[in-house]
């Protein structure tokens, strides 16, 4: 089988401690094949962008590239997260746009470019990933690589209406047409894509699915939902219960129920409505208080963006304000923690918690809505309060589907899911682990692989 090359802008190196379930799933492909990952060495180089790193580890070469600190500002920080992110999540109020961090946007695709092409084989499989990377695939054409190319959006495919308020969108769009294949999250995004297709597009769809490119070629477009090491979560969840970190946090309970949130720290997963809609079920509910205390783990993301830094300073005020309005003096109602905590503990804390809270304004799957699901007890499991807007809703109907800005709708999912008999619970809950047992990550990346090199 042919060699597969992931591309990313984050890397995950073999020395470095293994983050998400995709780290290690994307490792697993690479390690089947023998393989390559490409992307930014996580380094800033004082001087200039573009020093090549090479290492191997097992079957897997890594290659990483530095970059310069305002290659960094401006592609990272600045049109990556300041410009396409806010975009993509439907937050066009939020969208700074400058021809200047544009230009660095394209300075740093060519580059990727420039630094991959010579290390590429002609029947290599590549796979790049997310929104970082756009204009790669039709750099990469432009230095005479053959192989087939595969894109996955892992954000949400907004409408054609919000694309077309981005500066040079069909410029930027256009690129994905250098691939063969672009996956989605959900079969919404993939129509939304080829109705911004039929709308400002040189191509045009065939039918769902196939599209006939500007240059006559097929792409293939299809939808992927991304999914979780199901059965390693729940046993990792289940392992969990006799573990210190799990110990002490049921201890510190005192018989009273949780409600878990884990996010980062963005302004995509509605944490100030969380807030508040907690805030309403403390004053709507008065015969449920003091039985249930909320945690929410929010660990700092992207904090040299100006909108990151403001959203951290409302939510310690809004969590501030919510503990000083009604905490007792045995008992404080929420618990709001910056920090980020090794996985293991995490699944435990899931298994712990009565409620899970996901309620994203947008957000292109939600991982953890699903690791909340796939680490309870099956006995006994809590009750997932899911936001409509992520894309794991169309997965996890068995959740309480929850408009996030309808704050008093939220405070009701809530009160429902602590007072939900377990019966109903149950059933709410196996439907949606029989799913993600089927559905999990190696069959994610496999059925993205086989599409790719069918395509
Ligand atoms: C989202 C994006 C990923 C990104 C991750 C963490 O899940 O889809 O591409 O890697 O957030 O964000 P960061 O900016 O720290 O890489």
């Amino acid at each position: 089988m042919s060699r597969l090359v992931v591309v990313s802008n984050r890397v995950a190196l073999p020395e470095q401690p293994r983050s998400g379930g995709l780290a290690v799933a994307l490792q697993a492909a690479l390690e089947e094949t023998g393989g390559l990952w490409f992307g930014w060495s996580g380094r800033i180089d004082p001087r200039q962008s573009g020093q090549l790193h090479e290492l191997s580890h097992g079957d897997i070469d890594y290659a990483t590239i530095d970059l310069s600190q305002r290659d960094h500002d401006d592609y990272y920080n600045g049109f990556a997260n300041r410009t396409l992110w806010p975009l993509l999540h439907f937050r066009v109020d939020l969208v700074d746009y400058s021809r200047e961090t544009y230009a660095a946007y394209r300075r740093v695709n060519a580059l990727f470019a420039e630094k991959l092409a010579p290390l590429l084989r002609d029947d290599d499989i590549v796979w790049i990933h997310d929104y970082h990377l756009i204009p790669l695939a039709a750099l990469l054409r432009e230095h005479g690589v053959r192989c087939k190319l595969g894109f996955f959006l892992h954000v949400p495919m907004p409408s054609s209406d919000l694309l077309a308020a981005l500066p040079h969108h069909k410029r930027l769009f256009e690129g994905l047409s250098a691939h063969d294949l672009v996956g989605f999250q959900t079969e919404r995004d993939l129509e939304r894509f080829q109705d911004y297709v039929r709308l400002f597009g040189r191509g045009r769809v065939i039918e769902s699915g196939v599209l006939e490119t500007p240059g006559g070629r097929l792409l293939r477009a299809g939808a992927f939902p991304i999914s979780i090491d199901t059965a390693h979560i729940a046993d990792q969840a289940a392992a969990a219960v006799d573990k210190p970190s799990f110990q002490r946090l049921a201890r510190s309970m005192s018989g009273r129920a949780l409600a878990i949130g884990v996010d980062r720290l963005d302004y995509s997963k509605g944490l100030p409505e969380r807030f508040r809609a907690f805030e309403r079920f403390l004053r709507r509910y008065p015969d449920l208080l003091g039985k249930l205390t909320y945690l929410q783990i929010a660990p700092v993301s992207r904090g040299d963006v100006l909108e990151y830094q403001s959203l951290r300073s409302e939510l310690e005020r809004l969590s501030g304000h919510i503990n000083g309005g009604h905490a007792e003096p045995e008992w404080t109602p929420m618990r709001y923690v910056n920090r980020n905590f090794p996985h293991a503990s995490l699944t435990g804390f899931y298994r712990l918690a009565e409620v899970g809270l996901v309620t994203p304004l947008r957000d292109g799957m939600n991982l953890v809505a699903k690791e909340y699901v796939a680490a309870q007890d099956p006995d006994d499991p809590g009750v997932l309060v899911l936001s409509t807007f992520a894309g794991a809703a169309r997965e996890l109907g068995g959740a309480l589907l929850v408009n996030p800005y309808d704050l008093d709708g939220v405070a009701a999912a809530i009160a429902q899911a602590i007072t939900m008999p377990r019966q109903e619970r149950r059933e709410r809950w196996q439907p949606m682990m029989a799913r993600l047992r089927e559905y999990d990550i190696t069959a994610w990346r496999r059925s993205y692989l086989e599409a790719l090199r069918a395509a």
